[in-house]
């Protein structure tokens, strides 16, 4: 089984607790015999997407030569959707900041979320999920409370992934740990941090779990 970690935070696991997660998730896989690759989205070069990356579809339908970023757009699309595709499974280590995902990690979505790849419209113009047989894993962490029905709503940033790689995708999203609270808890938050890292650690497990089992 082949399984992509996309790691969406540069900060220091000393103070980034979604990088800490990602940390505690790879040291509990070490020796498991895994076929683990790590997408860094803040190590990759990834141009916004935008007007650049149609107008590179356009040139090299034509034949036509690419401008510096339209050949690092295509470039660096091509190699969100390889990873991607050799993925039987991919975890998500992001963070809600603003109450949404980091923009670098939009970047890597914009360039695997297209027609045809992950998706596509049937004949009634209903939509068609192509990634079906991949499953996913979603490590998240957020300051505040938003697990309460009043606050739910506003997160944007697990919704907004399960209406990509659930809904849009189909991908079966086999486990999820959220940490939260521990900015707006401060008096909890070291007990709010070490429960949820025990969590990640039981979930790199189930994971090797099911690797063995498959
Ligand atoms: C740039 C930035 C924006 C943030 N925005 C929010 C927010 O909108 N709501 C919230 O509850 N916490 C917010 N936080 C706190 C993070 O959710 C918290 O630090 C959590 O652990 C995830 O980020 P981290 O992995 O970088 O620590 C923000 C933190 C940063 C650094």
């Amino acid at each position: 089984m082949n399984v992509l970690v996309v790691k969406a935070n540069n900060r220091p696991s000393t103070e980034a607790i979604s990088s800490k997660m990602y940390e505690a998730f790879m040291a509990e896989l070490e020796g498991k015999n895994l076929n683990i690759t790590t997408y860094d989205v803040y190590e990759e070069d990834t141009p916004f997407f935008g007007q650049d990356m149609f107008n590179a579809f356009g040139k090299v339908e034509n034949d036509e030569e690419l401008t510096d970023v339209e050949s690092r757009l295509l470039a660096a699309k091509q190699k969100a959707m390889d990873a991607f595709s050799a993925a039987d499974v991919v975890v998500f280590t992001f963070p809600l900041w603003n109450l949404t995902i980091p923009a670098k990690l939009q970047t890597f979505i914009d360039y695997v979320y297209a027609a045809g790849f992950s998706f596509k419209y049937g004949a009634e113009g209903n939509l068609i999920p192509l990634m079906t047989d991949k499953k996913a894993i979603f490590l998240n962490a957020r300051g505040g409370v938003y697990s309460t029905p009043e606050a739910a709503p506003m997160e944007m940033a697990v919704n907004y992934m399960h209406n990509v790689f659930g809904g849009i995708f189909g991908m079966e999203i086999i486990d999820e740990v959220i940490i939260e609270g521990h900015n707006a808890m401060p008096d909890k938050r070291d007990e709010i941090i070490a429960k949820g890292i025990e969590e990640v650690k039981a979930s790199a497990h189930r994971l090797a779990d099911l690797t063995i089992k498959v």
